[in-house]
């Protein structure tokens, strides 16, 4: 109890604080930076460096409650078929821009819900991407899976289109939670969606559960762990609910009542993550769990994790080009975000430009900070001297702030003049403490909470 208290006292259950899987955070973009910043990084990219790639599909046939996600419902395949159209033609505006010889390292299709598309649209998008960025011998290709919404006729198309990673939504398999979250996902339709990824050679599966949701109580997050077990997961994210109905109005529908209290949904944390342990799973950054032999665990066992708009990663390119509305697209030089409407998102496709609406170019400084809150958010501690060899003499510029966050954060942050480290009774804090490093906190906008 002490314990909580200390984390308690250092703001874990008041902090709202971002998530950082960009710094600085989207909420600073400016529409000063848009297409013709994103037309000069795409021009200056080295065809030696191959590219990740996200595509994002914005259409759910449910829209649950809960979800913070950028998404829209839709009961037909109107929509979903019109804006392929837009993607076929931001890939060739890509095309026209991007030096010859670009090749993709990494493909990413993320929601919404990827698998709304039916088997003849998974080929034509697939096709589409493939042209556009021919794939390296080793390209990764993940897909998130709504388990209520895919088939096994789609999984052989993904998977034929080489599909070897896949996410599948759970978030919690108690009745009466999935009724007050607003998405029913009944625990046999999952396993079966399970046994058709493994049966089409997926290699690697992750799950992605909640906690903190309406409903949920210790038993009943203990038995949805249980059961995730039996899929024998390659990895688990492990989220905490994000309660955002300013940003995200369906979550008006959620009943603030039946939300557990801040010591409840910090107790659902540490009872699942040690579920996870106790199964052998590796404890990976601040919300992810993998099996040792995962490379994710390998990265993480090694200092070579990476953090980007997905989460954790492996991915090392310096590039990621988003495609779709609201996706957004990380250069050397900086970030630039497509427009967040569908619709304003096809407008500026179909008016031939590219959709980059609103961005943030990177001061050198910029890149440091990020660099240093990655290393935070992934190792749980940073080393000066490392990041001095990555990113020059200024990393030593950090020291007196580092110095300043071990006093604030003790006992759990200890600061020897070169290497931070993070305590594991204090992780819980990490996101408070990589904001220390962080310059653009902007006046106005809500975060969700820290814990
Ligand atoms: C694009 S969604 C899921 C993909 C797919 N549409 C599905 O429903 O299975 C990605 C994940 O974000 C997480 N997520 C969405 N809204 C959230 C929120 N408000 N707080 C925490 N996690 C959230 C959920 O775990 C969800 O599975
Ligand atoms: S959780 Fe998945 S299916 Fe539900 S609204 Fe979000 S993206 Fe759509």
């Amino acid at each position: 109890m002490e314990h909580i208290e200390q984390l308690k006292a250092l703001g874990l259950f008041d902090a709202r604080v971002p998530r950082y899987t960009s710094y600085p955070t989207a909420a600073v973009f400016t529409p000063r930076v848009d297409g013709a910043f994103q037309d000069r990084a795409l021009g200056a990219l080295d065809p030696r460096d191959p590219v990740s790639v996200y595509v994002h599909i914005p259409f759910c046939e449910r829209l649950c409650w809960f979800c913070a996600c950028h998404t829209q419902g839709t009961q037909t395949l109107g929509p979903v078929e019109s804006y392929l159209e837009s993607i076929e033609a931001e890939l060739a505006l890509l095309k026209e821009r991007l030096p010859e010889g670009v090749r993709m390292g990494r493909l990413h299709w993320g929601g919404g819900t990827p698998t709304i598309l039916p088997p003849p649209l998974i080929h034509r998008l697939a096709a589409a991407i493939r042209a556009v960025f021919p794939p390296t011998e080793t390209c990764e290709f993940s897909v998130e899976i709504d388990p209520t919404m895919v088939d096994r006729a789609k999984i052989t198309a993904l998977a034929a289109e080489g599909m070897n990673r896949a996410s599948i939504g759970i978030q919690d398999f108690n009745d009466e939670v999935q009724q007050a979250i607003g998405r029913l996902q009944p625990f046999d339709v999952t396993r079966a969606c399970v046994e058709d990824l493994r049966a089409a050679g997926v290699a690697s599966l992750n799950t992605d559960l909640v906690y903190g949701l309406p409903h949920q109580t210790e038993a009943r997050i203990a038995d949805t762990v249980e059961k995730v077990l039996t899929f024998a997961p390659d990895r688990v994210a492990l989220f905490g609910y994000a309660h955002v109905p300013w940003a995200s109005k369906r979550q008006k529908l959620i009943d603030e009542a039946a939300l557990p209290g801040d010591l409840a949904r910090y107790r659902l944390a540490e009872l699942a993550a040690g579920m996870f342990g106790a199964a052998g799973l590796d404890r990976i950054g601040i919300d992810h769990f993998a099996r040792p032999g995962d490379d994710l665990a390998q990265a993480a066992a090694s200092g070579t994790l990476r953090r980007n708009f997905q989460g954790y990663t492996v991915d090392s390119c310096a590039t990621l080009i988003g495609i779709g509305a609201s996706s957004i697209s990380r250069y050397p030089e900086g970030y630039v975000q497509n427009a967040t409407a569908t619709a304003a998102y096809k407008q500026r496709i179909a008016a031939g430009t590219l959709a980059g609406a609103r961005g943030y170019a990177l001061a050198e400084e910029d890149k440091l900070r990020a660099r240093a809150i990655e290393c935070l958010m992934c190792d749980f501690g940073l080393d000066l001297a490392v990041l001095e060899a990555e990113m020059g003499p200024q990393a030593r510029s950090l020291a007196p702030e580092l110095a300043k966050m071990a006093e604030a954060f003790a006992p759990f942050v200890t600061f020897d003049g070169t290497q931070v480290r993070i305590a594991p009774k204090g992780q819980a804090l990490t996101r408070l403490i990589a904001a220390t490093l962080d310059q653009h906190v902007p006046d106005g906008v809500r975060y969700s909470r820290a814990s």
